[in-house]
């Protein structure tokens, strides 16, 4: 690593969303100024996806991807990419920690190679990533608040942003970023706010972790622009991000905090919302292949599918004041859909606006990875009929109060409160609504808008949504392939942050 890069430490990394949108930045030298020197992450099959994309990356800069589109064509394994290209393997290797970490287990493989990078590296650091807070989350409370032997203060969720506090400790980075779920600004413990304090806690880390001194950071708002001289504002300022607001394709809303080293006397920048367009769900996906839903609990077939959609639509023209006008051939699905392809035949017709188009596409690649539907009960099949059609028509999905009753599931709480709208269908001329890691349970709330497909999204889909290019592949079976894609950071998103930071470090050392 040379004196002028600048060294990344992405702690929870998960899939790589965030690291995967510091690692793409270009400077004005055409120069990828952001190296990642260690990924820490928990989870096995997020590790491979890191490792794997860890190893796109360093091939890449070394112009040998032949083996890397191999290994997506599946005419090598990838143990097989890995011993072909040793040196890089050891490299990315070791950037990924040789394997799965845990904060809090593995602290003394973890911390030392913190010290090590840091100490050899005199050029700026930075710390990425945020710690996992399910227990902040709204659904999480939600959760909890049944469970009458639910102590929030045990939690040790609750506590994991301490782990974070220790490696700020030792790292002391010039920035850090800290992503987490918008429940943090109003989770409680014993009747207490918590992001107040955890905003303190970042300030001045050494005050928690009473480990070696670390300096003190300020907190800033990637929206919300703090005023020069105006320092004491933290406590008041908006960090939640929306998304959609910058170029996303997807209404995400995350609390992002930036915190500066209270050495350096500059002031970031804020996400511009002029940018980039709105991107509606079909413009993102739209030209991935077509593809039908598989049947669970009965033997899988197109013709057995197309019998059981069909006789949906069927079903559905003979209800009355349904709020759709059930046309059925609008209904009859497509012929001859696969459960899979891998082959992107129509990547020309894509709608993509420009700035995803340059950063999703690539030109070498004509396959579609992780593109495979699941399968889906019939009665609910029936419901996605239903949800697709009435979103084209009403251009909202329909929650509880409008599906008629012989589609209503047989669950206690259908028309209340949270469970009413068990079914969303994404519209395809909206952005789309958050990719949560729920998505790998079923697919109820991430229906398809066509109606002639009658599914929900697959991984691919669900990747395109978050802004992953769609080189990048995701390890593991596909329900770890979901909870990767809902659990990340989009990567353009993680882009354009990473943009700002780059322009305060380089108003800092002058020469980056
Ligand atoms: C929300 S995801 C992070 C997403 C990531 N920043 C991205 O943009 O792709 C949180 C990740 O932290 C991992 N994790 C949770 N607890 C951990 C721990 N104690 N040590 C390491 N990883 C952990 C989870 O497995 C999960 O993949």
């Amino acid at each position: 690593m040379k004196d002028n890069d600048i060294l990344v430490i992405d702690l929870f990394s998960g899939p790589g969303g965030l690291g995967e949108g510091f690692a793409s930045y270009i400077d004005d030298n055409k120069n990828y100024p952001f190296k990642i020197g260690m990924s820490v992450e928990k989870d096995l099959h997020a590790h491979m996806t890191l490792t794997t994309r860890a190893f796109y990356r360093l091939a890449k800069q070394k112009g040998c991807l032949d083996g890397y589109y191999q290994y997506l064509n599946g005419k090598i394994s990838r143990n097989d990419l890995f011993k072909s290209h040793e040196e890089i393997y050891r490299s990315v290797f070791k950037e990924t920690l040789e394997g799965p970490c845990e904060l809090g287990k593995d602290n003394d493989h973890i911390h030392a190679r913190v010290k090590e990078l840091t100490e050899n590296h005199n050029g700026p650091k930075i710390l990425i990533g945020g710690p996992p807070c399910q227990a902040y989350s709204l659904a999480g409370r939600s959760r909890n608040a049944g469970n009458k032997n639910y102590v929030p203060k045990e939690d040790h969720r609750h506590f994991l942003y301490k782990e974070y506090l220790q490696i700020l400790s030792i790292a002391k980075p010039d920035v850090f970023v800290m992503e987490n779920v918008r429940g943090i600004l109003t989770a409680k413990v014993e009747n207490q706010l918590i992001f107040p304090q955890i905003l303190k806690d970042l300030q001045n880390p050494s005050e928690i972790t009473e480990s070696e001194a670390c300096p003190s950071y300020q907190i800033y708002s990637l929206v919300e622009k703090t005023e020069e001289g105006d320092k004491s504002t933290a406590d008041k300022l908006n960090y939640l991000i929306k998304s959609e607001e910058f170029g996303i394709p997807q209404a995400r809303h995350r609390v992002i905090l930036l915190g500066v080293r209270e050495d350096i006397q500059q002031i970031p920048d804020i996400l511009d919302k002029n940018i980039y367009p709105k991107v509606s769900v079909k413009e993102a996906i739209g030209d991935l292949p077509k593809l039908r839903s598989g049947l669970s609990k009965k033997v899988d077939s197109y013709d057995a599918w197309q019998e059981v959609v069909s006789k949906n639509a069927e079903t559905l023209s003979k209800l009355h004041n349904i709020g759709v006008d059930v046309n059925k051939t609008h209904l009859q699905p497509y012929k001859d859909l696969n459960r899979k392809e891998t082959v992107h035949k129509n990547k020309s017709s894509n709608q993509l606006p420009k700035h995803l188009k340059q950063w999703i596409l690539d030109p070498e690649l004509n396959l579609v990875l992780n593109h495979e539907t699941r399968g889906h009960m019939e009665s609910d099949l029936l419901r996605y009929s239903f949800c697709a059609l009435y979103g084209e028509q009403r251009r909202f999905s329909p929650k509880a109060e409008n599906f008629p009753t012989k589609l209503a599931p047989q669950h206690q709480n259908w028309n209340s409160g949270s469970y009413n709208d068990r079914f969303r269908v994404q519209l395809a001329n909206k952005e789309a609504t958050t990719i949560t890691s729920h998505i790998s349970k079923d697919g109820h709330y991430f229906i398809h808008y066509d109606p002639k497909q009658c599914r929900s999204l697959t991984v691919r889909e669900a990747a395109r949504l978050q802004t992953f290019p769609d080189n990048y592949i995701f390890e593991g079976n596909r329900t770890n392939q979901y909870t990767q894609v809902g659990n990340a950071v989009p990567p353009f998103l993680a882009r354009q942050i990473s943009e700002i930071v780059f322009s305060l470090l380089k108003k800092h050392y002058g020469n980056l």
